[in-house]
């Protein structure tokens, strides 16, 4: 598991638990561009086999859970809304290097470190959430989440080799744990 270097307030918790029609609409939304990232690996990287299979089993299985978000949506009677600027991945999709390799190892290393923060504040949720199907399904994310983290940092060690890949690491968890600390309080997942 990765080192978040900074823990995530806990007015986020507050806030997201009153408000939580708006948090679901946003979760279905980072669900949605998760499955969406695990296919940008499928399309963008034909030619790295070891990714291939891990990515379209990843893609498929955030879309369950966009669905099963969205029908939590539906069953509230609320709508989907259309995508707005994410303050939290912009910063760090901009730490992305250019070049075909650099930038496979950062997008992984970004994909490890952002299913990291999914982990912990899914954890959150699920506890802070009265006993019942709701949290139990947050408990169930969090466990997915967990195995994304190991997914993403494994492909990125296998390609690119431990060093490397901690390195970068060591630096997006810096930066990520600098963005957090100055999220306006949204009843948003980031
Ligand atoms: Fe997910
Ligand atoms: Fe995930």
């Amino acid at each position: 598991m990765l080192a978040l270097t900074t823990p995530t307030p806990p007015a986020w918790l507050e806030t997201v638990l009153a408000n939580f029609d708006d948090f679901l609409i946003d979760h279905a939304a980072c669900e949605r561009k998760a499955s969406a990232t695990g296919m940008a690996f499928v399309v963008r990287y034909p030619d790295r086999p070891l990714l291939l299979e891990p990515m379209i089993a990843f893609a498929r299985e955030e879309l369950e859970h966009f669905h099963q978000v969205y029908r939590l949506i539906a069953a509230r009677g609320l709508s989907l809304r259309p995508d707005e600027k994410d303050p939290y991945v912009e910063p760090l999709a901009r730490w992305v290097r250019t070049g075909r390799d650099a930038r496979l190892l950062d997008r992984l290393v970004l994909g490890g470190v952002v299913e990291a923060r999914g982990v912990e504040r899914f954890g959150l949720v699920a506890e802070g959430l009265p006993a019942g199907e709701l949290a139990d399904f947050y408990k169930d994310l969090w466990r997915s989440e967990a195995r994304h983290v190991g997914l993403f940092l494994r492909l990125a060690r296998e390609l690119f080799g431990a060093e490397a890949v901690e390195a970068r690491v060591a630096e997006l968890l810096a930066l990520e744990g600098r963005v957090v600390q100055d999220l306006a309080l949204r009843p948003a997942l980031h």
